[in-house]
Order: C-alpha cells, then sequence, then structure tokens
C-alpha cells in the first residue's frame, strides 16, 4: 500500500488481448498512491475502451500525436516530461520493435522516444512471437540500455487456446518493477540482505503438523522495500500463499531444521540479516513416516527444542552485519523484547503484542516497537506492513549510518537514538534486474501465481 505515494506514471497500453488487465493494473497502481495518466494506441483501443481507463485513473486518455485538442492540453513532449516512470503493459512485438529501432510514429511511442525516465515493459504475445529472434534481439537491444527493463512472460494457457510463454507477467511483478524503477535513491544497492519469513511446520506424521498463525505478510513487505531500494535479497520463507517479489531470491522451507540450514548458508554473504519469522520453538520428537490412527499411541506428543537460529546468528556475527530480530508477544510485551535483544545480540528488536488489534498474524497492517541496543525506543501507529517495511529499514540505514562513524567501530555500539523516521540514504539510480521480453498472446486463466521466485529474474 502507498509504495508508490507521490509518484507519477504514464501507463501505455498496446494492442494485445492482454489489453484488458492493463485495467487492472491502472486500479492497482492508484491504490499504490500513485498518480496514472494512460495513453492508448489505436490497436489497443480495438481492446478497451478508452472511457475503462479514463473513470480508473479521473484524467482524460491520451490518443493521437495529431490531435489538436489533446495537443493543447498535454503535448507529447510535455506527457513525456511529466511521469517518474513510463509502464508499457502489454507490450507487443510490435511496439517492442518500434522502441528498439527508434521508430516514433504514433504517441506512445513518440512518448518513450521523448523521455529520459525508466520504462518498465510487460511484453505479452503468443509463444512462437516471444520465441522469435527479431522479437528477441530487440528486447537484448532495450535491456542493455540502462533506461528499459523487461518483467518477462510467464508460460501458461494463452487466449489462442495454445500453450507456452507469453502471457503477462503477474501484475504485482509489474507494480514491484515500477516501485524499484521509480525510486531515485537505492541505498541498499550493492548490499545483501537476509530476511526470514513466516511460519515453519514440524510434522507429526505424514498427514500433520505443528505450526503458528504467521502469515510471512511482513517478511515479504520487507523484502519487497529491501529490493526497491536496490538490494541483493535472499529470502528465505516458511510455507505461505503470498506472491513472491520480483527479483527476490525465494528460498522456500518448511521446517525449523530446514531454516536454519539456509540461514547458515546464506548469512554469511549478508550485510543485514532480518529474522521476521514465526519459527517453532519445539518439534515433535519424532516424525511418524505413516499416519497415526486415532486408537494408536497414548495421545502424548513428546516434544524437543529447535535451534534458536537467531542465537546463533547473534553469537557469529561479523562486525559488520546488523542483525534485526521480531518479537510476537501477548504480555510484558517491552520487557520479553528488551530480554531478547540482549541476550540473542541483536542490533535492533521490532515488537508487537500480537493481541492488539491491526497487529501481528495474518493481517495486513501492523503495530510496533523497536528497540535498539542502547535502550532507545520507537513507538509506531498501526499502519501497513509495508509501510512498516519502509520505516523499519529507514532506521536500519540510519544506525549502519552511525555505526560507520569515524569513532564508532561496530562492537562499540555508540548508537545514536533515532525518534524520526528517515535516514540519510545513498542517492543511486540504477535499474533493476530481469531480462527477457516480449508481447501480445494472453492467457484465459486470471493472474497467474508464481510459486515461490521471481519467473526469470535473480537479484540483479
Ligand atoms: N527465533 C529463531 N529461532 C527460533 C526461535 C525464534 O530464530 N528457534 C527468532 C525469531 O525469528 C524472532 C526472534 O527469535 O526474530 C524472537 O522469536 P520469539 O518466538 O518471539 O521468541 P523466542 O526467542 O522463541 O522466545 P519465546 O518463544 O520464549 O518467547
Amino acid at each position: 500500500m502507498n509504495m508508490l505515494k507521490g509518484k507519477r506514471v504514464l501507463l501505455g497500453v498496446t494492442g494485445g488481448i492482454a489489453a484488458y488487465r492493463a485495467a487492472e493494473l491502472a486500479r492497482m497502481l492508484t491504490r499504490e498512491g500513485a498518480e496514472v495518466r494512460v495513453a492508448m494506441t489505436a490497436a489497443a483501443c480495438e481492446f478497451v475502451q478508452p472511457l475503462t481507463f479514463q473513470a480508473l485513473c479521473g484524467h482524460p486518455v491520451m490518443l493521437s500525436l495529431f490531435d489538436q485538442q489533446e495537443e493543447s492540453q498535454i503535448g507529447h513532449i510535455a506527457a513525456a516530461r511529466w511521469p517518474d516512470c513510463i509502464v508499457v503493459a502489454p507490450a507487443t512485438a510490435n511496439f517492442i520493435g518500434k522502441a528498439a529501432g527508434g521508430i516514433a510514429d504514433d504517441l506512445l511511442t513518440t512518448i518513450v522516444m521523448a523521455s529520459r525516465k525508466p520504462v518498465v515493459l510487460a511484453p505479452a504475445m503468443n509463444w512462437a512471437m516471444w520465441q522469435n529472434e527479431f522479437v528477441q534481439a530487440n528486447l537484448a537491444r532495450l535491456t542493455a540500455l540502462e533506461r528499459f527493463q523487461i518483467v518477462p512472460p510467464e508460460e501458461g494457457e494463452m487466449a489462442c487456446g495454445e500453450t507456452g510463454k507469453g502471457r503477462l507477467a503477474t501484475l504485482d511483478f509489474i507494480i514491484d518493477r515500477v516501485v524499484y524503477a521509480s525510486r531515485e535513491e537505492k541505498d541498499l544497492h550493492d548490499e545483501t540482505v537476509l530476511i526470514t519469513s513466516g511460519p515453519t511446520y514440524e510434522d507429526i506424521d505424514p498427514v500433520r503438523f505443528v505450526a503458528n498463525r504467521s502469515s510471512g505478510k511482513m517478511g515479504f513487505a520487507l523484502a519487497r522495500e529491501a529490493r526497491a531500494r536496490g538490494g541483493r535479497v535472499i529470502l528465505i520463507a516458511g510455507p505461505n500463499s503470498l506472491i513472491p517479489p520480483c527479483d527476490v531470491q525465494v528460498v522456500p522451507v518448511r521446517t525449523a531444521a530446514q531454516m536454519l540450514e539456509a540461514v547458515r548458508k546464506h548469512a554469511p554473504e549478508a550485510n543485514v540479516i532480518i529474522k521476521a519469522a514465526a519459527v517453532a520453538d519445539f518439534r515433535p520428537a519424532r516424525t511418524a513416516d505413516r499416519k497415526i490412527h486415532k486408537d494408536e499411541g497414548d495421545f502424548s506428543l513428546p516434544l524437543v527444542k529447535t535451534v534458536d537460529i537467531l542465537s546463533e546468528l547473534g553469537q557469529s556475527k561479523r562486525h559488520n552485519q546488523f542483525l534485526v530480530g521480531f518479537a510476537a508477544e501477548t504480555h510484558q510485551v517491552m520487557t520479553y523484547g528488551s530480554q531478547k535483544l540482549r541476550e540473542k545480540r541483536l542490533d535492533l528488536i521490532v515488537v508487537n503484542d500480537v493481541s492488539e488489534e491491526g497487529a501481528g498474524f495474518e493481517v495486513d497492517t501492523n503495530v510496533v516497537k523497536v528497540i535498539d541496543n542502547a535502550g532507545h525506543i520507537e513507538q509506531w501507529p498501526m499502519m501497513p506492513k509495508a509501510k512498516v517495511a519502509v520505516m523499519l529499514f529507514d532506521l536500519i540505514q540510519k544506525h549502519r549510518a552511525n555505526q560507520k562513524g569515524p569513532d564508532k567501530g561496530r562492537d562499540g555500539h555508540s548508537v545514536r537514538p533515532s525518534h524520526r523516521p528517515g535516514g540519510g540514504r545513498r542517492r543511486r539510480s540504477k535499474r533493476g534486474g530481469g531480462g527477457g521480453g516480449g508481447g501480445g498472446g494472453e492467457s484465459r486463466g486470471g493472474e497467474g501465481r508464481a510459486n515461490g521466485g521471481n519467473p526469470e529474474g535473480q537479484p540483479a
């Protein structure tokens, strides 16, 4: 929510059957806080009425290069200068060819050519067109330029009845890439951020397990924000039903033991580690390899403790590693939070009272307090988890900047209090990862759902 607040996004719609999904994309962009203007090609208008976009965005749709009235309202040069980011979805093979070849023979191609702002292209087309050598060469030509970013199409059933790669990408991936492209400041560029999320499932037998109510939403919001800031993000995710952030390396795990193994593997390369996962503290002493029937056994379930992953990280953390824990509590919230911060040797702990309305598991909002290792407390009101992620990274970066100060060794812990979010960010503009391209065909199915990890975009 509000990941695009204050941003101006020009949505270009070209003529493919996936044009109808651009209407939903316009709505999602608006919901993220962006001001959206739409430019459609003549072919796009064969698929969707401009009025649809006008109703969704509240502005007349730009259609023609040669319409005197339109040009007098907002000329094509003004339209090219207006946005922070241009997104073309769907982008057909024809449009991609024109953009790559420097052809500007209609309003949209002219705007793209006249603009210096990032352009996100979400191709959609029939699988054979997608594989066409010219289409691929055109895409390669565009991706070689800093300004163009491609959100590759997905595999699936197409409107023409065939199956293959060419369906418009999941709209959430397109939004993620627009967020990334419109952020000018990339203060996590060249940094590796390791995040854990969700619950762990500890199996009793092949059909039953012990778990908790964590949804993984907070960890996913953190991963999305870290990526938007230019970080290389590794998300070790317990079982969940969420759409993974674009360009994030997702490592799916099920049990606490698997999470431990994945964390041990990836932690050495991480500059920032955030353990948002609700790891099971106990697991069944043994997992039956076949279903336990109700007339078997004595109805007791012997449990053994799992390894405390965060404590292990605290013991072994490098001098330039920043470690953040989470604590979900129902009572004596600050006492337990402070204790965990100290005992696990953390830099920050995010504490929430999960019994409070709008906080904790399953919901899209959170109410948190953040304690640092000098005992300073930040208390934030109820807000969307995406906003908590923004403020938490502002705080993390502020602490890290202080730690890097001339007289402040990492182990000295001489961190200044921070009662105002919005730490000094390094300004950097660089395009996101991901490659490939294509435009036109479309599946009859609804929105695609990626199962763990982005389709082609490993972290850039
Ligand atoms: N944690 C972990 N490994 C575990 C248990 C917890 O890494 N086996 C981490 C969590 O990811 C979280 C922090 O420790 O960042 C605090 O987790 P929480 O469940 O609140 O507390 P515990 O330390 O498990 O203590 P308790 O259950 O007694 O409250």
